[in-house]
């Protein structure tokens, strides 16, 4: 009797224990996702809110695109290649140059990480959409884009493609522009950009493609 009372006693002890610890690494583990996302905040409101808007919305008289909601792995990987000049690196793309000034101030991974996810968590904008043959460009983004973009151009994470709804027609042209001439995407290494920079010359002429950014821009996040 006494035996079997000691063992109940320390069933609970054990119990009790574990329940504690579980605890313990729980708070543990929120406390450190509040503490990177708090992280990625400061960084954000110290380097990058000044071009990229208070919210990630971008500044279109700065040329700066929107970054809120975009994912965080694709962000990570643009902050990368700017950083390692696969984007920007040529000198060609005056914007793209000054980002890549920026990027190479952000040296430690950790860094870039936390700045990433707090981007990600943030709401994606509506912008201001621009007049074009939007029924056009929804058939050809539907056929041509969609694909990897999401049908809400929304983005998929598993085929590596970004969020496109949410950023100025003016970003999205000028991008579509860079790839199809190669001064994006042409790099070796960089194994999505050429993947896109192949993909650009689907749409045939420049008309197609304002229909599709006209419809990309009509799109309410
Ligand atoms: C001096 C203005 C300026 C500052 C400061 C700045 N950026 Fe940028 N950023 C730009 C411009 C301009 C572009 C567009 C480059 C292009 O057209 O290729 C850009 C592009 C980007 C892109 C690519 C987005 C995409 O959709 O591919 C990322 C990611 C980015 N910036 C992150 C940051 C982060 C993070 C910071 C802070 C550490 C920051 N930027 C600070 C001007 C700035
Ligand atoms: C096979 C998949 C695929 C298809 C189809 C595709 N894309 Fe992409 N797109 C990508 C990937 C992957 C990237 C990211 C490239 C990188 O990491 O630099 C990208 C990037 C982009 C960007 C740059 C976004 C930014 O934030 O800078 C634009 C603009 C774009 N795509 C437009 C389009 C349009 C318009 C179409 C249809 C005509 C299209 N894409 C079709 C895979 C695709």
């Amino acid at each position: 009797m006494r035996h079997l009372f000691l063992c109940y006693c320390n069933s609970i002890r054990t119990a009790r224990v574990g329940g504690l610890l579980v605890l313990a690494f729980s708070t543990l583990l929120q406390t450190s996702l509040a503490a990177s996302s708090e992280t990625g905040a400061t960084l954000y409101q110290t380097s990058c809110q000044s071009c990229h808007g208070p919210d990630a919305r971008g500044k279109e008289v700065l040329n700066s695109p929107a970054l809120a909601g975009q994912s965080a792995a694709y962000l990570v990987r643009q902050l990368e290649h700017f950083s390692k000049g696969i984007r920007g690196g040529d000198g060609s793309d005056a914007l793209a140059k000054q980002m890549r000034a920026i990027s190479l101030s952000m040296t430690q991974d950790q860094d870039r990480q936390d700045l990433a996810e707090y981007l990600e968590s943030l709401p994606a904008g509506a912008v201001t959409p621009i007049a074009g043959d939007t029924d056009l460009g929804y058939k050809l983004y539907q056929a041509s884009c969609g694909g990897c973009h999401g049908g809400d151009a929304q983005g998929n994470e598993l085929l590596n493609s970004p969020r496109l709804a949410g950023l100025s027609a003016s970003y999205l042209t000028r991008q579509y522009q860079h790839f199809l001439d190669g001064t994006r995407g042409s790099d070796r290494s960089d194994k999505f950009g050429r993947q896109m920079k192949m993909i650009a010359a689907t749409l045939k002429d420049r008309a197609q493609v304002e229909a599709v950014i006209a419809y990309i821009s009509s799109i309410q996040p």
